[in-house]
């Protein structure tokens, strides 16, 4: 089965590029279009009610410029208004979740850490999930102020330093094995994190998974290109500086109201 056109991938900002790259690698030859609603983000703190009308906003650019298939490349849109998007378009859609199943079968502590935004700790989809793993501990941290400090390119401040000390410090002391990353933004964070984690801890984030995920889809109903491979696209609503810089200024950013 062919289909020649695009995959769309959007997030609040630039976190959805970690999920965006593990795409590009394994699809090389798949064209790309990538939105970052910067001018709305972050998304975290809205209510459930903002973020189904902001994804329904982007999917519907997406939709305009022919996109094949959506990847919500952003746990609180995916866990607040997935099952609204795959409602109202008859498009397939792809969407990223706290990793709680891989972490909880293979914690021997059973305690485990999950650091996410208020509004995908919040839903009703974390939570029916976290209720299947009754054996497993989970501590929940929102990383109030990190996706803020990421999207205006602050990723190495001090601030930041602080912030994640506190947010896993009670962490480590509840002997954590395994801390799910539950926003796209925090992979970005990674260096930093295992400098204040103990090397035991494993960290997982979900990028690898919905890359996998999106080819299955497409091998199974809606068809890979036969193209070769193209130059990605990206959007962004606001300032596309830290966008570019996040893409070591290797591709270029449309700035354009969606
Ligand atoms: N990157 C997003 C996520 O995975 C959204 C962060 C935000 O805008 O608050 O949750």
């Amino acid at each position: 089965m062919t289909n020649n056109n695009p995959i769309g991938v959007f997030d609040s900002g630039i976190g959805g590029t970690s999920i965006w790259s593990a795409i590009h690698e394994l699809l090389p030859n798949e064209k790309t279009i990538y939105l970052a609603d910067n001018k709305n983000a972050p998304y975290g703190q809205r209510t459930k009610e903002e973020i189904v009308a902001l994804s329904k906003k982007n999917v519907d650019f997406l939709i305009e410029n022919n996109c094949k298939l959506i990847v919500v490349a952003c746990n609180t849109a995916t866990t607040n208004a997935i099952r609204e998007l795959r409602a109202d378009y008859d498009i397939p859609f792809i969407g990223i979740e706290p990793a709680i199943k891989p972490a909880a079968n293979n914690s021997k502590t059973q305690v485990i850490g999950i650091l996410a935004t208020q509004g995908t700790l919040n839903s009703e989809l974390f939570n029916k999930t976290a209720e299947m793993f009754q054996n497993t501990t989970i501590i929940e941290q929102v990383g109030h102020g990190l996706v803020q400090l990421i999207e205006d390119g602050n990723l190495n401040s001090p601030e930041m330093t602080d912030l994640l000390e506190t947010y896993l410090r009670p962490m480590i002391d509840a002997n954590i094995d395994y801390l799910v990353l539950g926003c796209s933004h925090y992979p970005y964070l990674i260096p930093q994190i295992k400098k204040i984690l103990p090397e035991h801890i494993q960290i997982i984030d979900s990028g690898e998974a919905v890359a996998r995920q999106t080819q299955n889809v497409l091998r199974e109903k809606v068809g890979f290109s036969d193209e070769g491979e193209s130059e990605p696209v990206f959007y962004a609503n606001a300032n596309p500086s830290v966008l570019k810089s996040i893409l070591d200024n290797k591709y270029e950013v449309i700035q354009k109201d969606f």
